[in-house]
């Protein structure tokens, strides 16, 4: 079966062609500027002048003509409403044209899907650290149960408004990594853990108030971030796996991608006897594989396909409103 994926819930308009077996091809286009942060009107006007490009390289690198997929596969939720319309859009268009089976699927469970398809991990917790979400997740009882979460913004988006505060442009998560890797003096900054959750919201106050004082350099700035939002992070996956007894940690998202964080994450399982998984940073951030994938384990399951004026958008589902039937 070959299925078309396309994903568009935040900065990444991404299309893939995958078959039963093999990621076929996994392109993207990611919004960037220089300042300020993500304008969702300015996103979707990049998406929308992108759409035929992706589409058009995705299909040549798999060597698949657009009448030979079989199933259409669309992110539903969640995300920015503005950019999920421009996915769900195409995908509707897509179907009705090529009168195929058409499903919308959850992002974040995308994530998870696909990296335990790429890893082989079983039955981990997994850590989803991207811009918009940063959650504990784990299986039981036919869900993705969220054991831990952020009680403000993301983790990716914290960065990306610390970065911003410094000047160093949209997505900061890279600029921050390499910047702290020059930084050796660690700053004491607040720890926010409730239980297994996290917060990013007053750390940010007060790095805004350091910033402002120039007491400190970028370099240490950086590095005493990293240090600090990522043991919190730690923390509580370590928390989940003991919670959930489970002996594999899967890492997923964009901030997944710092290889600090994958450090300090690997030191936690070595320490506990757990093992820790991590997929290709391709895989990690927004990509539409990962969509494609996790509409086939639906439609294999259900064999059921949305109706086309059912086929819209769900900005605010969560990972544990979602029934778990293909596992
Ligand atoms: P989601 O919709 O799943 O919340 P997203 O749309 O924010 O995801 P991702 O590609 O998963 O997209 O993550 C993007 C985030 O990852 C950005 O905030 C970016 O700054 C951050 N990021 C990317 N690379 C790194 C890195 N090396 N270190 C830290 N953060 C990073
Ligand atoms: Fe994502």
């Amino acid at each position: 079966m070959i299925v078309l994926g396309i994903e568009s819930t935040a900065h990444t308009f991404g299309i893939a062609v995958i078959d039963d077996k093999r990621i076929l091809s996994n392109e993207r286009v990611t919004y960037s500027t220089t300042t300020g942060g993500m304008i969702p009107y300015k996103v979707v006007e990049h998406h929308i002048k992108n759409v035929d490009t992706v589409l058009l390289k995705a299909l040549q690198k798999a060597n698949v003509k657009l009448s030979n997929v079989d199933l259409i596969v669309y992110s539903e939720s969640p995300g920015i409403g503005h950019m999920l319309r421009v996915g769900a859009m195409v995908a509707r268009s897509l179907a009705i044209q090529l009168n195929k089976p058409l499903v919308g699927v959850n992002h974040c469970i995308a994530h998870l899907e696909i990296g335990r398809m790429l890893t082989g991990t079983k039955d981990p917790v997994m850590l989803y650290a991207s811009g918009a979400n940063t959650q504990v997740i784990a299986y039981q009882g036919q869900k993705y149960r969220v054991f831990g979460e952020t009680l403000d913004i993301g983790v990716g988006n914290f960065l990306d408004s610390f970065g911003r505060a410094l000047g160093l442009g949209f997505p900061a998560g890279p600029k921050i990594e390499a910047l702290a890797k020059k930084g050796n003096n660690l700053i004491d900054l607040p720890y926010i853990v409730k239980g297994m959750d996290v917060g990013f919201g007053g750390l940010l106050t007060n790095l805004k108030t350091k910033i402002k004082t120039g007491k400190h350099t970028t370099e240490d700035l950086c590095f005493s971030v990293q240090e600090t939002i990522f043991a919190m992070l730690v923390e509580v996956s370590e928390r989940a796996i003991a919670h959930t007894d489970k002996a594999e940690l899967l890492l997923g998202g964009g901030v997944a991608c710092n290889k600090r964080l994958q450090e300090m994450c690997r030191i936690m399982c070595k320490e506990r006897g757990a093992k820790l998984f991590v997929p290709a940073n391709e895989f990690l951030i927004d990509n539409a594989a990962m969509i494609a994938w996790q509409g086939l384990l639906e439609y294999n399951t259900s064999k059921k396909s949305m109706k086309i004026e059912k086929a819209s958008i769900k900005p605010y589902l969560r990972t544990d409103d979602i029934t778990v039937n293909w596992r």
